[in-house]
């Protein structure tokens, strides 16, 4: 299985790289079936903070306002040993093993689309992190829903980021993270509003509560973690992710997790609910959840692959051989990758048929 979720981040990242050759194929289609999962929730609400926990890096430019300005596409791949890197897809090759590094790239890069404005952009960064410390999934941070414009900005960056969000999260393949934070009303929840647009019956919409320690005194969040109070066909999962003080003071991931841990195990309230809270806990649900999705969707996966595979290859004769351009190189590795699967879709078959369990 952990192959499959591999071959699906290949996948993913090739559709991407083909880029402005994807609209004579098959390939946007294909790149929509996909599962990813979106991060959404009003601004500050802690999501880029639920993205760096779930990852177990610090690498996200966060803080108090609209910080992050253009959809972060973020593929985690699991490797058995080495150091752990990062790559985007605007600079191939170039292998970032310091963290702060990509911090800054990523600001960078957000500057170089939108000027250095406050200004937003549809158009995605995509960042690889490879690391023997994370489950393989594809996380999209998005930019944080908002109800005023602020200085410098139009008024209407608040319909534009809406407008964003929702073309990702409307998507029957998007699995929604929905950030709510727990020092405010869940009843004025930008994310619990926008999903439930989207995904009425909440059969893809994962409720992520942040901010728990933020609680007034006397106050608890057992009501909404138990399902109480918005009902989702998954559980509630609370968070505690560190400080702006925290931040400042680098409190280092692992030690902040440790904390997270202790914080719901020593809470009276929570003690009994802490086996499935945390950081650590979302990213194994979360990768758990993509497997089991990816496997329902087989079938049609497959069909569909097969489909590309047959269009690419009318394409690349098109092109004519021996295949010379960037595209050409382009689409076939995508051809390669796109045979990879229905390899492993045909043993998975065969494997479910003989009765075996993969
Ligand atoms: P985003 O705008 O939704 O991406 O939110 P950020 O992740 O940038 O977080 C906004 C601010 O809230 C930062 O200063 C974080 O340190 C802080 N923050 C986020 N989650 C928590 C939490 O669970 N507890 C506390 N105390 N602070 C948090
Ligand atoms: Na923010
Ligand atoms: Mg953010």
């Amino acid at each position: 299985m952990e192959n499959l979720i591999t071959l699906v981040n290949k996948l993913q990242r090739a559709c991407t790289a083909l880029g402005d050759h994807g609209d004579e194929s098959a390939l946007p289609t294909l790149w929509d079936s996909l599962p990813a999962i979106a991060v959404v929730g009003g601004q500050s609400s802690g999501k880029s903070s639920v993205l760096e926990s779930v990852v177990g890096k610090d690498f996200l430019p966060r803080g108090s306002g609209i910080v992050t300005r253009r959809p972060l596409v973020l593929q985690l791949h699991r490797i058995d040993e080495g150091r752990e890197y990062a790559e985007f897809m605007h600079l191939p090759g170039k292998r970032f093993s310091d963290f702060a590094a990509v911090r800054k790239e990523i600001s960078d890069e957000t500057d170089r689309e939108t000027g250095r404005s406050k200004q937003i952009s549809s158009v995605p960064i995509h960042l690889s992190i490879y690391s023997p410390n994370v489950v393989n999934l594809t996380l999209v941070d998005l930019p944080g829903l908002t109800k005023v414009a602020v200085e410098g900005q139009p008024e209407s960056i608040v319909q534009d980021i809406e407008n964003m969000v929702r073309a990702y999260i409307e998507k029957p393949n998007c699995i929604i993270l929905a950030i709510s934070p727990a020092n405010q009303d869940l009843a004025t929840s930008d994310a619990i509003k926008i999903s439930r647009e989207v995904d009425p019956k909440g059969e893809r919409t994962f409720g992520v509560l942040t901010k728990i320690d933020l609680m007034d005194k006397g106050t608890d969040a057992v009501d909404i973690l138990e399902g109480r109070s918005y009902k989702l066909q998954f559980p509630w999962i609370g968070v505690v992710n560190r400080s702006q003080a925290d931040i400042n003071k680098s409190v280092d991931m692992i030690a902040a997790r440790t904390r997270e841990r202790e914080y719901f195990s020593s809470t009276q309230e929570y003690r009994h609910l802490a086996s499935r809270m945390g950081s650590e806990y979302l990213g194994k649900v979360l990768s758990k959840h993509l497997e089991s999705i990816i496997k329902s969707r087989i079938p049609g996966l497959q069909s569909l692959i097969n489909k590309t595979i047959i269009e690419l290859e009318s394409e690349l004769s098109r092109l004519g051989k021996p295949v010379a351009t960037d595209a050409g190189g382009k689409l076939y590795m995508i051809m390669e990758i796109s045979r990879g699967f229905d390899q492993i879709f045909r043993d998975h078959l065969d494997g479910t048929r003989s009765g075996g369990d993969k």
